[in-house]
């Protein structure tokens, strides 16, 4: 599993790592919805969470990567947007109790357990009626997608992640698989993600 450091080194580059345009899934699932408080836990170099608040997101970012996290600020900066950035652990920081109307967890690669409590800790973050949408590498990618991590113990599917949320009285409204075309020098490739969107209730 890769640490702190590790992703400080990854992050060390001239450019940013993955892209400045949000991920397409989020998009579309997100995209015309009424804005409130969003966080974006794990958000890397922020382009999701910059994506929320040019869209009218209050949005907030945690990463444990200071080198993502600035990288993340002049996004924000170029798209002339406020972001509230947090550098910590998205394990054991602190977090609201029934805040957010959104919460996003993208690409955020665990193992096991670490995962499971991921995924429960932030249930609790969310305000009524709040959102939570979790996108990952699916573990059919390894064999069958393109790019995203070669080791099986950080890849998980939708019923993995709908086990994590269960007795948290969530509705789950969305948990498939879903193909992300990805343009490569070789031409067009597919990646292998999993959505899972699930709603607190009212
Ligand atoms: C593959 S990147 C995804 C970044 C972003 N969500 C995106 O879609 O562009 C995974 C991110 O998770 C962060 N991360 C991994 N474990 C973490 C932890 N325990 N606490 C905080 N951030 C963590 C890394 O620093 C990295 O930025």
């Amino acid at each position: 599993m890769m640490d702190r450091g590790d992703w400080d080194e990854r992050y060390d580059e001239e450019g940013l790592l993955w892209t400045a345009r949000p991920n397409r899934f989020l998009v579309e699932q997100i995209g015309g919805l009424a804005p409130g408080r969003a966080l974006d836990v794990a958000c890397g170099e922020g382009r999701n969470a910059v994506w929320l608040a040019t869209q009218g997101w209050e949005a907030r970012g945690i990463d444990f990567s200071a080198v993502g996290l600035a990288k993340a600020q002049t996004l924000a900066a170029e798209a002339g947007v406020q972001v509230d950035w947090i550098e910590a652990d998205v394990l054991d920081c602190e977090l609201e109790s029934e805040h957010y109307d959104l919460i996003t967890i993208l690409y955020l690669q665990l193992p096991g357990a670490e995962r499971t409590a991921v995924h429960r800790k932030y249930v609790a973050g969310l305000a009524p009626d709040g959102l939570l949408l979790i996108i990952a590498h699916d573990l059919e990618n390894l064999t069958h997608g393109y790019g995203g991590p070669k080791e099986a113990s950080v890849l998980f599917t939708p019923a993995d992640v709908v086990d994590d949320l269960s007795g948290l009285g969530l509705a789950i409204e969305v948990a498939e698989r879903v193909a992300r075309p990805v343009a490569t020098d070789g031409g067009e490739r597919t990646a292998i993600d999993l959505l899972v969107r699930a709603r607190r209730p009212a």
